[in-house]
This record gives C-alpha cells, sequence and structure tokens, in this order.
C-alpha cells in the first residue's frame, strides 16, 4: 500500500502512522523526522534545514523533494510506504507524481487527519517525545506509564525545539496556507479521505484500519 498521512502540525500523524507502520509492514517516511535526524548528526542536509525549521517555517521545496525522491527509490519502499507530512506544496505533491511516474507506482490513499485548529496549539505544547524511541507522547492525553520517561527504552522525555508556544503559532500559520489547496488537488483525483482526528487515539486508528484493511 503506497499511502500519505495529511493534518496540521498535532493532528496526530506520527502517533497514527505508528500504529499503521507496526500493523501493515510499510517503512514510515515523516520528512520531519528525516530533517530532526539530519541535524542532530550536523550533516549538510540538517545544516540547510535547520533554520526553516527553527522559525517554524518549510524547508524549501527542491530540497524536501529530493530526500523523498531518495528514500522512494530505497528497496524498503518496493512494496509500499507510508508518508508522513509530505507533501505539503502544490509543488510537492507534483514533485511526489514524477517521482512514483519514474518508479512506476500509484498512490493508494491519502489520509487527511482532521482536528479543529483551537485543539492543536494543546497537543503540541504537551506533546514530549523519546529522543532514542522517537516514540510521541502527550502530558495530559498520551502520558507514558512512569511519569518522564519512555515506555519502550527508559529515556527522558524530551519537548521538541519548536513546539515551545512561539514557533507552535507559526507553524499553524504556515501550514493553514497550504492545507486547502492540497486538500483539493488530492479530493480532485479520488485519492482523499477524510479521517475524524478529535477522538481518543484508539478510535481514529480504528477508522484508518478499517479503511486500510479493506485495501490489503
Ligand atoms: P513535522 O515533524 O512533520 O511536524 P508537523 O507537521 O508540524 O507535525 P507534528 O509532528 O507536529 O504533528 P503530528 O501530526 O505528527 O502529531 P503527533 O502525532 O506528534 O515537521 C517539522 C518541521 O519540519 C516543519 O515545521 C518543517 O519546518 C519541516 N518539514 C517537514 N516536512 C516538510 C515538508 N514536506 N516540506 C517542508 N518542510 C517540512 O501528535 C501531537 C501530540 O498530540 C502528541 O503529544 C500526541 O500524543 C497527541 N495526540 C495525537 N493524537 C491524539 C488524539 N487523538 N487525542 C489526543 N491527543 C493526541
Ligand atoms: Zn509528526
Amino acid at each position: 500500500m503506497n499511502l500519505i498521512l495529511m493534518g496540521l502540525p498535532g493532528a496526530g500523524k506520527g502517533t497514527q502512522a505508528e500504529k499503521i507502520v507496526e500493523h501493515y509492514g510499510l517503512p514510515h517516511i515523516s520528512t520531519g523526522d528525516m530533517f530532526r535526524a539530519a541535524m542532530k548528526n550536523e550533516t549538510e542536509l540538517g545544516l540547510k534545514a535547520k533554520s526553516y525549521m527553527d522559525a517554524g517555517g518549510l524547508v524549501p521545496d527542491e530540497v524536501t523533494i529530493g530526500i523523498v525522491k531518495d528514500r522512494l527509490s530505497q528497496k524498503d519502499c518496493e512494496n509500499g510506504f507510508l508518508l508522513d507530512g509530505f507533501p505539503r506544496t502544490i509543488a510537492q505533491a507534483e514533485g511526489l507524481e514524477e517521482i512514483l511516474t519514474s518508479l512506476g507506482k500509484e498512490l493508494d490513499y491519502v489520509l487527511n487527519i482532521h482536528v479543529p485548529e483551537d485543539l492543536l496549539i494543546e497537543r503540541l505544547t504537551g506533546r514530549r517525545v523519546s529522543p532514542t524511541s522517537g516514540k510521541t507522547y502527550h502530558l495530559l492525553y498520551n502520558p507514558p506509564k512512569v511519569e518522564g520517561k519512555c515506555d519502550v527504552d527508559g529515556s527522558e522525555l524530551i519537548q521538541r525545539d519548536d513546539d515551545k508556544p512561539e514557533t507552535v503559532k507559526k507553524r499553524l500559520e504556515v501550514n493553514q496556507q497550504q492545507a486547502q489547496p492540497l486538500i483539493d488537488f488530492y479530493e480532485s483525483k479520488g485519492y482523499l479521505k477524510h479521517i475524524d482526528g478529535n477522538r481518543d487515539i484508539e478510535d481514529v486508528y480504528k477508522d484508518i484500519d478499517a479503511l486500510l484493511a479493506e485495501t490489503h
């Protein structure tokens, strides 16, 4: 299955992606995670991405399309993939079409997780992540078993740099501007599925799973 998970910052893309990839065995391709890993390793890509991410903006399309092209060309994507947070602009969506055509692949679904905007700030500022396992928590909605520690490997949970309130506001603004044109783009092509993300994490996943199980 070739899938895209779309949704504003904090909609629950990463949270649902963890469950989908575990169940369906797809590689999880999050451009945000790729940029964060590159920043941590201080690679050229990381240095390029840092200023945009710190400011809550978008990394330039040509850089982002380039890393997705390389990633989708890898062997583990032959039997499917889950893109999380890409594409985010029409130029990226068009770039993806070219990549998929060149690889002889076609999308199955674009899952758009919708959450009312006023809830997103609380979700983002309350998020905590494990720097080692990558697992995502929320102080109120998805707390770890032991306060402040990751269930998987016991590491200390941290807050993402871009989850500070001032950056969150900017990220939401930037992504809101891009969201509707992308929704229209994929709706017109017949790939779009709307997912109500304003429910418990498990209930959201049940809807996604029911949809994917039909295709699988
Ligand atoms: P990225 O890492 O993709 O960030 P984002 O799109 O802002 O999305 P988030 O990761 O913040 O949210 P999410 O939807 O994954 O929510 P999560 O599941 O964690 O990108 C970061 C940056 O990289 C961008 O700002 C940009 O600079 C750059 N970038 C990345 N891709 C790019 C691209 N294609 N083009 C250009 N630049 C790009 O959940 C959030 C919180 O809510 C968690 O605490 C979670 O536990 C909680 N939660 C989740 N679901 C629920 C629920 N149902 N109920 C209650 N709480 C919930
Ligand atoms: Zn995410």
